[in-house]
């Protein structure tokens, strides 16, 4: 099988990508179809149908394991096939996506879960009729989405350091990862490898937020997040062999502003 297209979605880490489309959301996503392969002749008729589905490679895995620890609910692995987990033996993304328009061989999408240069293999209609079963079961899945519509079990605060460096990102750089970071830490700030959260030697909270870190206690059900963090060493950011480093730039003017959050 060979790729039919890439997508354009702007998510460049995949913190950043959901880990199933947000529809609420409003978002537009690009899929390019790649040129001279007569690919745009099979999108005839497709303009009619308001959702596709796209089946695509998780490409920026390497390994699958038989059970795997889902990010949302308790800490409890399940096996694979259970989830949509990306580690698969085969690394296959199956996701439905509104289509907005079609203008050539791009395909104008909604929200959607994939990183930006993610291979797309195909592309087929959704069809309410053959596709949509809201009455089917789903597992344990079901007792851990009961579980997230209960009241977040933490509340989330920044300590002033932690709101000043947010606010500099945000004015200086648009990057703003509060609201997928507070999400996450409000409804568990346990140590979890799924969402990225441990212990530090000295004793210290830490959750990876794509391209940056955030350090937080817990106190009496209060999450404070007291910095943020470059999630890479200076010597990485410069090192010319390693280019292409998501917020490369941001991360290097972060450490001539707090040179003393170079991490652990
Ligand atoms: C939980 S998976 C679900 C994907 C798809 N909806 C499915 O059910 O097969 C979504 C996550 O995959 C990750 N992801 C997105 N694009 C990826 C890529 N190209 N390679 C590896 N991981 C990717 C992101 O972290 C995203 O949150």
């Amino acid at each position: 099988m060979e790729p039919i297209g890439f997508v354009r979605t702007g998510k460049r880490v995949k913190f950043h990508a959901l880990h199933q489309p947000e529809e609420t959301r409003s978002e537009e996503n690009i899929l390019e179809l790649i040129p001279n392969r007569r690919l745009e002749a099979g999108l005839r008729d497709l303009a009619g149908f308001s959702r596709i589905w796209l089946l695509w490679w998780f490409h920026r895995n390497t390994t699958w394991r038989p059970s795997v620890l889902p990010p949302r609910g308790p800490a409890k692995r399940r096996g694979v096939f259970a989830t949509r987990s990306p580690h698969r033996p085969n690394p296959l993304g199956l996701t439905p996506v509104q289509l907005t328009a079609i203008r050539g061989r791009c395909l104008h999408l909604g929200p959607c879960d994939l990183v930006d240069g993610t291979p797309v293999f195909d592309i087929k209609p959704y069809i309410p009729a053959y596709d949509s079963f809201p009455d089917a079961s789903a597992g344990w899945l079901d007792e851990v989405e009961t579980g997230l519509r209960q009241p977040p079990a933490f509340a989330v605060h920044f300590a002033p350091l932690a709101s000043t460096q947010v606010a500099w990102l945000r004015r200086t750089w648009s990057i703003d990862f509060t609201e997928r970071l507070t999400e996450l830490l409000s409804r568990d700030p346990s140590p979890h490898r799924s969402r990225r959260i441990r212990k530090r030697v000295t004793g210290v909270l830490e959750i990876g937020c794509g391209a940056w870190r955030a350090t937080f206690e817990v106190l009496a059900g209060i999450v404070t997040v007291q910095t943020i963090e470059p999630a890479y060493p200076r010597r990485f950011l410069v090192d010319p062999a390693r280019a292409g480093i998501a917020d490369c730039d941001a991360q290097l003017a972060f450490l001539e502003q707090w040179p003393e959050s170079a991490g652990p």
